[in-house]
């Protein structure tokens, strides 16, 4: 197991906590490797009721850390990053989340796939795929249109400007807010809530809101997951990724991108 997350087991809950804060957070191949782990350890064992994730440090992820996208990219649909997609949308126990400062990238697009989640008010959201020359992943091209409508959801996609946890309220990807001293602890209890009740019926209950939407979130991330290896590899991407670890502004201008 990475010693950036860390696993902890309070009875039924098992909280699988993200801690890497001299990076935000940032989520690297033996990240994703651990939490996807984690989260398969979790559903098989029959003593674990609920899982819960956490960041650390005030801060729950800067998502995907792009030196990897930079130098170590996906190539498949087996890559790390997409096994933790994988395990967190076939999870069959409640997943719980609580979201403290930022959530970019897929520390927002996870919680799509959480069935509960709350957040402090220093969390700050973002998409930034466009910005960075990429295209959404995690099925968050057809799971946020259906949660805010096609405006609401080009606004995330396209503009990819920072939103906090009053709009994630509002937009329905968090379930409430919890002052960020209070949060953690407000979402073990939920989560310790949520274990005390019949386990069948839950799981049940779960999959069934789940199963018709199952089969299009698959589709859509095999699709999403092709353009987005793609896209990695684009003068676009470059330049953007290049551009914040020279900490200045990407210019796009002379840019010439023709993948896909
Ligand atoms: N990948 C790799 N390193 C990252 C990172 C990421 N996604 N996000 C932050 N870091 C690193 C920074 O490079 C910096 O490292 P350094 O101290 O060695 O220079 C450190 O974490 C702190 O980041 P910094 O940018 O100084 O913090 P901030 O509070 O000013 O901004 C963010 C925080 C998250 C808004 C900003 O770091 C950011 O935009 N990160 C990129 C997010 C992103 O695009 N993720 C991919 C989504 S697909």
């Amino acid at each position: 197991m990475s010693q950036q997350i860390h696993t902890t087991t309070h009875g039924p809950v098992v909280r699988i906590q993200i801690n890497r804060p001299e990076k935000k957070n940032a989520l690297t191949l033996a990240m994703y490797d651990a939490m996807t782990e984690a989260l398969l350890a979790a559903e098989a064992d029959p003593a674990v009721r609920v899982i819960l994730f956490a960041g650390a440090s005030n801060c729950f992820t800067a998502g995907n850390d792009l030196g990897d996208f930079l130098n170590s990219p996906p190539s498949s649909e087996d890559s790390p990053v997409f096994c933790f997609l994988k395990a967190l949308t076939a999870a069959e126990k409640p997943v719980l989340a609580a979201v403290h400062g930022v959530a970019v990238g897929i520390g927002t697009t996870m919680l799509l796939h959480c069935d509960l989640a709350w957040a402090g008010p220093s969390a700050r959201f973002q998409l930034p795929f466009v910005n960075l020359g990429l295209t959404p992943e995690a099925a968050s091209s057809l799971i946020l249109p259906q949660l805010m409508g096609h405006r609401r959801a080009a606004e995330l996609l396209l503009l990819g400007e920072t939103f906090d946890a009053e709009a994630a309220l509002a937009v329905g990807l968090v379930n409430g807010l919890r002052a960020d001293s209070e949060l953690d602890d407000y979402a073990l209890r939920k989560a310790e809530a949520l274990a005390a009740k019949p386990p069948t019926a839950v799981r049940l209950t779960k999959m069934l809101m789940k199963r018709w939407p199952t089969e299009a979130i698959r589709q859509t991330m095999s699709q999403e997951g092709e353009i987005f290896i793609a896209r990695l590899a684009s003068p676009e991407a470059r330049e953007a990724m290049t551009a914040f670890f020279e900490r200045r502004q990407p210019d796009f201008s002379q840019v010439v991108d023709d993948v896909l």
